[in-house]
């Protein structure tokens, strides 16, 4: 017999999104045409100019280990951004830079919450967000989203009902995945004017930033000081630059977490290697200039997906206005299927890989059943043909379609 394994990790589900991926290459390796629109990354190649900087790092001997929470030269020059772009001062050693953005939230979880506090985190939400509170021993308060799938953004009416002597954080995501919607400046302020006199951890993953398609997206640090002094920003070059294989991710917040979260860092990965830093350092330079064309490109693709998705009345969608994801509402037509009990976009999505061979994550996956995520960062053609066959597994089941 083995000894017993830990039973706080053994509770941590491991990650749908990428378990579903790991199935659609196995059944490609088959020799199936896949279309998988379930993954999170933009299909762009990361920035040459950003490349070549790594290369030339590597040349130039920069392979041993790095600093551990990022090189200064990358700390300041996300201190440099984070004043440029959302007008937020930092100093350096506020700064933590990690293995990806998934490194920093992991460890900031670990670095914030004990066991017995409470963590709000509103669905639907990143899938790892409640794996890493738990992991840290703490609990993961699902803030449900609103019936009403027109009005998904969080308010303080929607948080008051999940507030206890216990809680400890929220989690705020925007433009969020896999809801694809930015809370719009107003609402976002309004949200941090209620937040500004609770003593919790705020954690906001900003990782989609710069893809917000109707209007701007606003850190809520920028729009209300009262918040900063428990704020924490998470953000991340995977997806801003077309880096996702990169690993780079940073948080910027109160002292006291930053040397936490770095400490964790030293007696986990130990650091982000130097020759990547030397990219971020590139992509920090010049790649918003550089990725300009290809923001557009996802924007064409928003517009795209949700014209083809308009073709199914029966198909609900949150407002698609950022990140790279529409996420669509199947309940009208799951109720009218004989095949799938209520809500169970789960199934819905394993006969839509097994035979229609398309993956897309169901909303089970992030607290939300009856869903499905699209994520459009793919090709014109291969999104036209995808929709093309999700809307035929939709009328075998009952959906009607107008053109
Ligand atoms: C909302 C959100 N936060 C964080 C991450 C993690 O990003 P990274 O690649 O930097 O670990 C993702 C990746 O899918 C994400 O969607």
């Amino acid at each position: 017999m083995l000894p017993t394994l830990s039973q706080r990790i053994a509770q941590l589900q491991p990650s749908p999104t990428v378990a579903l991926n790991s199935k659609a290459k196995e059944l490609a390796e088959q020799g199936h045409k896949i279309i998988n629109f379930s993954v999170g990354e933009p299909d762009f190649p990361t920035p040459d100019v950003i490349v070549q900087a790594a290369i030339k790092a590597l040349q130039a001997g920069k392979t041993r280990y790095g600093a551990a929470g990022g090189g200064l030269p990358l700390r300041k020059a996300i201190v440099e951004k984070l004043e440029k772009e959302n007008a937020l001062t930092y100093k350096p050693e506020q700064i933590v830079v990690g293995i990806g953005a998934k490194e920093i939230l992991f460890h900031l979880a670990l670095a914030c919450f004990n066991p017995g506090d409470e963590v709000l985190i509103p669905a639907p939400y990143w899938v790892s967000y409640t794996e890493h509170v738990v992991a840290a021993g703490a609990t993961p308060i699902v803030i449900p989203m609103p019936t009403d799938h027109k009005a998904p953004r969080l308010t303080a009416e929607m948080v008051r009902p999940y507030v206890t002597a216990r809680t400890k954080g929220i989690m705020i995501t925007s433009p969020s995945n896999p809801g694809g919607f930015v809370i719009p400046p107003d609402e976002m302020k309004a949200l941090g004017d209620y937040l500004s006199d609770k003593n919790w951890w705020i954690i906001s993953d900003e990782i989609y930033e710069y893809m917000s398609f109707d209007g701007p997206s606003i850190s809520m640090a920028t729009l209300c000081p009262g918040v900063r002094d428990r704020f924490i920003v998470v953000n991340g070059f995977s997806k801003a630059y077309a880096m996702t294989g990169w690993r780079v991710g940073y948080m910027a917040g109160p002292k006291p977490v930053a040397d936490l979260v770095r400490t964790l860092q030293t007696q986990s990965s130990t650091s982000l290697p130097p020759f990547i830093e030397e990219g971020a350092l590139e992509a920090l330079r010049h790649g918003k200039e550089l990725m300009a064309e290809q923001m557009k490109v996802l924007r064409h693709r928003r517009d795209l997906a949700v014209s083809i998705l308009k073709q199914y009345p029966e198909l609900d969608m949150l407002p698609p206005n950022g990140a790279f994801y529409v996420y669509i509402d199947l309940r009208k037509v799951l109720a009218k299927s004989a095949l799938y009990a209520k809500d169970n976009s789960l199934d819905f999505s394993k006969k839509l890989l097994e035979t229609y061979h398309v993956a897309m994550v169901p909303g089970e996956a992030f607290g939300t059943p009856g869903f499905i995520r699209l994520s459009y960062a793919v090709h014109d053609d291969t999104l036209i043909e995808g929709l093309k066959r999700l809307g035929d597994a939709l009328v075998e089941i009952g959906a009607k379609r107008t053109a």
